[in-house]
């Protein structure tokens, strides 16, 4: 049984018996006393801190034939222990959320089962250039119970840190918080990073625990602000430890898998070098003191840690624009702690100062613009106040106090087709944020290049040429940003703000052949 290899391999971490497949996912029964808007008691769990960083297990291929990737995938109930004692019931894919590793070039077939009980489910490969129809749009919903295939080839070119979540109309945030998300990694044929460097994934999760160790059901402010929890987690631990030796070089992939957490994050006593972004590599290292990781980016760095002692992967203070009370408190966590030895490693190779070409994508055809905007249904959100509210009453549903996030004035609808493209044709999106909050907006099915960001009259150019299929629009901000897509279908496009797309920033464009 795949759980017990889990059990084995967390060494405690995880409580699960045999009935766990027979469990039932209650959400229903859950009340959130102890959340993240409350009252904090003496009673609130605490997650053990400095044990060795797990890696994410990984996805067997069940195929022996080269270039093919075969597996099976199952979104189950489960649980994990956070904290000593408390088995928390979380939603997992195969009870361990293993990384798929594939190559560029494969032919990639998962057979996917929804175990959760009573939901409809889908998969969706985040920022992956997979046929619509293999995609997991709302509009293709795998029921409880249910089994389907999902097919596609990976391209050349495409090697980059993906990642798979569920995206079920009205669903998708409750059971990314509830604790469904993995990891894609498509390698490529010829990898220009020295393999010495290894290759560490850090996928970084936000919890919300209550003293009993459930999930508390999302409140108001969550709704408005996007979930953020308690704790961020590093592979489902609270700052884990790594030993490194002094001189040592790492690569590592950060990826933001939270609902709604806006990570600003330092490496204090280790240099950091940005190698690649969404889409994978950029053309040249860029060295940075700091990045702004929004929900759903990732990137890709070499850590050099050159300073014996501890070097702290931490968060700093970031203004996105937060509404109401309950502003969770960004600076200062540590994710992750990596123990530098005094003695030296052996000489590393060093980074190559060309990593890739990137050719830009060219002039555009069309121009579309995007307005983000939000609308409180007449109550005047600076007013607003969450004290005293009885969170039981409220559902994450469009009608929540008439809370709406729009995109061009209107609401997400499954059955409307909000733009019409053309395969292969290169256009230019001007997404306007005339909101007051951040809205870190994302477009399936292809990576684009931001060529431009406008604010206050001011406008300026990236410092490097990248693929990306998440960009954070601040309050007031306009990003121009160039993409194609090359394959025929209907195409989400949201606020990766998790409780956003559900209240409506989400629109369909559909490309024609
Ligand atoms: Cu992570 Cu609609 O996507
Ligand atoms: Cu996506
Ligand atoms: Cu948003």
């Amino acid at each position: 049984m795949h759980r017990r290899t889990f059990l084995a391999s967390l060494a405690g971490l995880v409580a699960a018996g045999p009935a766990t497949a027979q469990m039932k996912y209650d959400m229903g029964g859950m009340n959130g006393h102890g959340g993240h808007n409350m009252p904090k008691t003496a009673t609130n769990p605490i997650l053990p801190e400095g044990q060795p960083l797990r890696a994410l297990p990984r996805l067997s291929n069940q195929s022996a034939v080269p270039g093919v990737f075969k597996a099976k995938l199952a979104a189950e109930p489960g649980f994990v222990r956070f904290a000593d004692g408390l088995d928390t019931p979380v939603l997992l894919y195969n009870g361990t959320n293993p990384v798929i590793e594939a190559s560029e070039g494969d032919t990639v077939e998962i057979s996917f089962e929804n175990r959760i009980p009573g939901e409809p489910t889908t998969i969706h490969w985040h920022g992956m250039p997979v046929p619509a129809d293999q995609d997991g749009n709302p509009t293709d919903p795998v029921a409880s119970g249910e089994e389907r295939i999902y097919a596609f080839e990976l391209p050349e070119g495409s090697a980059a840190s993906y990642w798979f979540h569920p995206h079920p109309h009205g669903l998708t945030a409750e059971q990314v918080y509830r604790g469904l998300a993995g990891i894609f990694l498509v390698k490529p044929k010829n990898d220009p990073i020295p393999p010495d460097y290894g290759d560490t994934v850090l996928m970084l999760t936000d919890l919300r625990i209550a003293a009993d160790g459930t999930m508390p059901e999302s409140t108001m402010a969550d709704l408005m602000n996007g979930r953020v929890g308690d704790h961020v987690l590093v592979n489902g631990q609270k700052n884990p430890a790594m030993a490194v030796a002094r001189g040592e070089k790492r690569r590592i992939r950060l990826y933001n898998a939270t609902n709604a957490r806006f990570l600003r994050l330092a490496f204090e006593n280790a240099s950091m070098t940005v190698i690649g972004t969404d889409g994978g590599l950029i053309e040249a290292p860029v060295a940075v003191n700091e990045l702004l990781l929004t929900p759903a980016e990732r990137v890709e760095l070499i850590v050099s840690f050159d300073k014996p002692g501890e070097a702290k992967l931490t968060t700093l203070d970031y203004e996105r624009g937060w509404m109401g009370p309950g502003k969770p408190n960004e600076a200062g966590m540590i994710l992750l702690t990596a123990n530098v030895s005094e003695e030296a490693t052996a000489a590393m190779p060093p980074l190559p100062a060309k990593l890739r070409t990137i050719e830009p994508l060219g002039t555009p055809a069309v121009t579309r613009r995007f307005v983000l905007t939000e609308s409180m249904g007449g109550m005047d959100h600076g007013s607003m106040t969450m004290s005293g509210m009885d969170h039981s009453s409220m559902s994450l549903s469009s009608d929540s106090m008439g809370m709406k996030f729009l995109i061009n004035g209107a609401s997400f609808d499954m059955n409307r087709i909000d733009e019409v493209s053309k395969v292969g044709q290169v256009e230019l999106w001007e997404i306007v944020n005339e909101a007051d909050m951040d809205h870190p907006f994302h477009v399936h099915g292809t990576q684009f290049q931001i060529t431009e960001h406008e604010k206050d009259g001011k406008v300026s150019m990236p410092s490097y040429r990248a693929w990306k299929d998440t960009v954070n629009i601040t309050a007031g901000e306009t990003v121009r940003i160039l993409l194609r897509q090359d394959l025929p279908g209907p195409r989400m496009y949201h606020c990766h703000i998790l409780e956003h797309e559900q209240l409506g920033m989400m629109g369909t464009i559909d490309i024609q052949a």
